[in-house]
């Protein structure tokens, strides 16, 4: 893992054990993430800008190898000083947008690009796109400190695909409460025009009137928000498991923004 200077700058290494754990889940049931991992002769992933503390990557190694036990695990730090040891077979390294030169089938940076300005975004993601195996994936993602309220965009070696947002049933009183923790991409976009504003009010106008199903928990509340959703034709993905969280996933098209950066 030699060659081009890392490519991004230092920043904030905020990070906490289990903060990442509903992309984690997402990641482990994912089709597109499963299938990319299960089609990679020898899949290797990158933990892109882990922080001050190593804790998500190794937590996001172990639940990976519940879908593929020979995942190769690196994390990857623009800070020299964050690079540790390797531990629990998943190395760690110093590297950036450039991926320190490696070709992975899997990258996630979470929390990453949030700190850089909205216009940095679409060179970051293109460098990071040129830098995956072919039929390889990025997930791009921010969460609150506690990762009670989550958002990511999945995007492939051609652009974004979707974007997803989970939060704790528990934790979060409407879905926009979500947009304090949008991606970089989507995060200044919360405005009349935009995509993302009409998915968020729609979304808690259906959680509104599926308020009948509050006595059965939020969960079930959510499931019944998700119905609405789709009988106003909002193209929500399908889920196919019983879900601890709260989750929204829309295409790409739903959300992409209208206008340009300020
Ligand atoms: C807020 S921490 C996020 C830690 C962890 N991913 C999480 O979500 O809990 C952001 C980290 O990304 C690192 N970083 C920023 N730009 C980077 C880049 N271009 N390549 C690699 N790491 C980067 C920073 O140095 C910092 O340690």
């Amino acid at each position: 893992m030699r060659g081009q200077r890392p490519v991004g700058v230092v920043t904030r290494g905020t990070t906490g054990i289990n903060r990442l754990r509903r992309s984690d889940r997402w990641a482990m049931h994912d089709p597109t993430v499963v299938g990319a991992l299960a089609e990679a002769a020898h899949p290797l992933v990158v933990d892109l800008g882990y922080g001050a503390m190593p804790v998500t990557t190794l937590e996001f190694a172990a639940r990976l190898r519940t879908v593929r036990p020979d995942v190769r695990m690196v994390g990857l730090e623009i800070d020299p000083d964050r690079v540790v040891p390797g531990r629990d077979g998943v190395e760690f390294a110093r590297g950036g947008f450039e991926l320190a030169g490696l070709r992975p089938n899997l990258v996630r940076a979470f929390n990453v690009l949030r700190q850089y300005p909205e216009d940095a975004v679409d060179s970051a993601w293109a460098q990071l796109r040129a830098g995956l195996a072919p039929g390889g994936l990025l997930i791009d993602g921010t969460c609150d400190e506690l990762g009670r309220r989550c958002a990511w965009v999945l995007l492939d070696e051609d652009g974004p695909l979707s974007l997803t947002l989970a939060w704790s049933p528990f934790h979060v009183s409407t879905p926009s409460d979500v947009a304090e923790r949008l991606p970089k991409a989507l995060i200044h976009r919360n405005i009349q025009g935009e995509g993302i504003h009409e998915l968020l009010q729609a979304a808690d106008r259906a959680w509104a009137t599926a308020a009948p199903y509050a006595s059965f928990g939020p969960r079930v509340r959510w499931r019944a928000t998700l119905e609405h959703l789709r009988e106003q034709g909002v193209p929500v993905q399908a889920q196919r498991r019983r879900m601890r969280d709260c989750v929204l996933s829309v295409p790409w098209s739903v959300v992409a923004p209208a206008m340009a950066p300020v």
